[in-house]
């Protein structure tokens, strides 16, 4: 959470920093910030609120060629202008950015800064009076930088400048992510490649515990010993057009419509010369070694772990079992002999997951990340990747990475399945086609969707999701979009759980929404409808074509039996959509939230 930029060369750097926060306000957008150096010293411009606040307190006759900048989710100390980064050293001199958190902020303020006195509640002030501390010591601004970081323990991306010197910028990570950006003239400092596309599009990777001295024609990437590391620029395949809007008027909406475009590239991306679908065999050899699978996740991530675990069950036959990654690095179950850790993450930087990643390095398991973002952190820290090639997913809340991670999934389990001898008994290539149409056919339904948003969720406090097998996983998932970005309180259970304390909340007009694409629990789902029908609530079912009935709110294209969690939660997206217009709740951005999870 939280984006960080910076930019140093000839131009003015203050609209390079704003567009450069703009596109990083997914990552959190309750305060931000902007610091510029010129011949007068540096001008900090900060506010509570989203970027177009900072933009409106930016005063546009400051001109300034380097500069670094902020946005915030909240760790330590509310959402406020004083809290906002940038954060100064007493005297003023230093001036500083930080994505993370430092856990053991309040030791050195005791052990070091105890005459100091603090502005803001954050962790982060300590990082900066500890510089000016240090370089009051007689250090230079490199050395004190440096020593501060070999006290600092937790994640942090950081940049700092000193109002001695316009011509640098100091930069260094650990575990929170930041790439270095490579211009003629000038460079950059960003959280993602997304936010500096608009002015290059070559990249140089950080490491943790680096730090780098970036000046306007000059980027020298050291370890905290000093140590020069040499590390070629990668290009960002990032289409700028990806990262806009367009005519849509919420990027949610976007990627909801993209999804069928996405089964297609996924199927062309996993596909050999003969039409076959195949995985790097590497990662299939490590599937058949494993005797069991531990998938590792969070929120959506965790919801289409879920379903994955079936299909790798299914079609595999290997046992799988699927975990919550900000539990299991505190309560990990006891291990079977040979696991394989996949880890699912739309942005490959969740750092509950990550904690879990390096947990199980450091026991010797092997790894597999299945992720959306080439050279995240998660990707590059397991030993496998594979791709989502959804493109990217801006929406605080996920909808295309979650039907990608379950495409994806299906094709790792088929694969791992044929090479172990087991045929299917269709082809999982062209069901992911008929998919593709059904998702089409659904997104070309939005009407009947915000109808049934206006119906049952314009009003109501809470609202239930109900599925049996596969389709409480939906249901699962179709709750935290719901809750996430309308703010109704929305739980999914497995159909026959309600009676066992849930059916207690059931008043009248419950809005209740129920899955029926499972042939082999049809009736049961609609007899778990009745009994909370007897008791007043309002159901909305959204069955499949071929287990229709006349009572059913909605009725989804058929497709096969095993993947109809790829389409049906397409409704529940739509549906939330559409709620969360209607109660006129910021979709792209709900409150509280950020898209990439970046502190545990
Ligand atoms: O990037 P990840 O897939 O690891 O993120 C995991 C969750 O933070 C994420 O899925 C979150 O639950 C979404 N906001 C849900 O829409």
């Amino acid at each position: 959470m939280c984006g960080i930029v910076g930019y140093i060369g000839y131009n003015d750097s203050k609209e390079i920093l704003l567009k450069g926060l703009e596109k990083l306000e997914y990552r959190g957008y309750d305060s931000a910030g902007i610091a510029v150096i010129n011949n007068e010293g540096v001008h900090v411009f900060k506010e509570k609120g989203r970027i177009v606040d900072l933009r409106a307190a930016v005063d546009t006759n400051v001109e300034a060629s380097t500069g670094i900048g902020h946005t915030r989710w909240a760790t330590h100390g509310v959402p406020s202008k004083t809290n906002s980064h940038p954060h100064q050293s007493a005297s003023g001199r230093f001036t500083l950015v930080h994505n993370g958190v430092i856990e053991n902020y309040d030791l050195l303020k005791r052990e070091y800064l105890q005459n100091v006195s603090m502005k803001s509640e954050t962790d982060t002030e300590i990082i900066v009076q500890l510089v000016e501390l240090f370089a009051n010591d007689g250090l230079s601004t490199e050395e004190a930088f440096r020593k501060t970081l070999t006290l600092l323990h937790g994640s942090y991306a950081l940049a700092l400048i000193d109002n001695q010197d316009q011509e640098t910028i100091y930069v260094a990570k650990n575990k929170s992510p930041l790439l270095v950006g490579l211009g003629f003239g000038f460079n950059v400092v960003a959280s993602d490649a997304m936010a500096m596309l608009q002015v290059t599009d070559k990249y140089v990777e950080l490491m943790d515990k680096e730090m780098v001295i970036v000046k306007k024609d000059e980027v020298t990437i050291q370890n905290l010993d000093g140590e020069v590391i040499n590390r070629e620029p990668y290009t960002a395949e990032l289409d700028a057009s990806d990262i806009e809007k367009g005519t849509y008027p919420h990027y949610m909406l976007k990627e909801i419509d993209e999804q069928p475009a996405v089964m297609r590239k996924i199927i062309q991306n996993y596909q050999d010369q003969n039409g076959e679908l195949k995985i790097d065999a590497n990662i299939v050899s490590a599937m058949n070694d494993a005797d069991r699978i531990y998938i590792v996740a969070a929120g959506t991530s965790y919801h289409s772990g879920l379903v994955g675990k079936q299909f790798i069950e299914e079609m595999a036959q290997i046992p799988v079992e699927v975990h919550i990654s900000s539990e299991f690095g505190y309560n990990m179950p006891l291990l079977s002999k040979k696991p394989l850790f996949i880890f699912l993450s739309q942005s490959g930087e969740t750092a509950d997951s990550r904690q879990v990643l390096v947990q199980v390095k450091e026991m010797g398991h092997k790894s597999l990340t299945i992720t959306n973002v080439p050279g995240s952190t998660l990707s590059r820290e397991a030993d496998y990747t594979l791709l989502l090639h959804a493109g990217p997913e801006i929406a605080v809340a996920s909808t295309k990475a979650y039907t990608a991670q379950l495409a994806v999934l299906a094709i790792l389990a088929e694969v791992t399945g044929k090479s172990r001898g087991l045929e299917l008994s269709f082809s999982l290539i062209q069901e992911l086609g008929i998919v593709a149409n059904a998702m089409d056919v659904l997104c070309d339904s939005k009407e009947e969707f915000e109808a049934i948003a206006r119906e049952y969720l314009a009003t109501t406090r809470n609202c239930f999701f109900i599925g049996r097998g596969i389709d409480y996983y939906v249901g699962l998932e179709g709750a935290l979009k719901l809750k996430e970005i309308s703010y109704i309180q929305a739980e999914g259970f497995a159909g026959g759980e309600l009676k066992h304390g849930t059916i207690a909340l059931i008043e009248d007009g419950t809005p209740i929404i129920a899955l029926a694409t499972q042939g082999f629990v049809n009736l049961s789902i609609r007899g778990n409808v009745k009994e909370v029908v007897a008791r007043g609530a309002n159901p909305c079912i959204i069955s499949m074509e071929g287990l229709n009935m006349d009572e059913d709110r909605f009725v989804i294209p058929e497709v096969h039996q095993t993947l109809t969690p790829l389409i049906s939660v397409v409704p529940m997206q739509l549906i939330s959509y559409y709620a969360a217009l209607h109660r006129d709740c910021d979709v792209d951005k709900p409150r509280n939230l950020a898209k990439s999870v970046t502190v545990e």
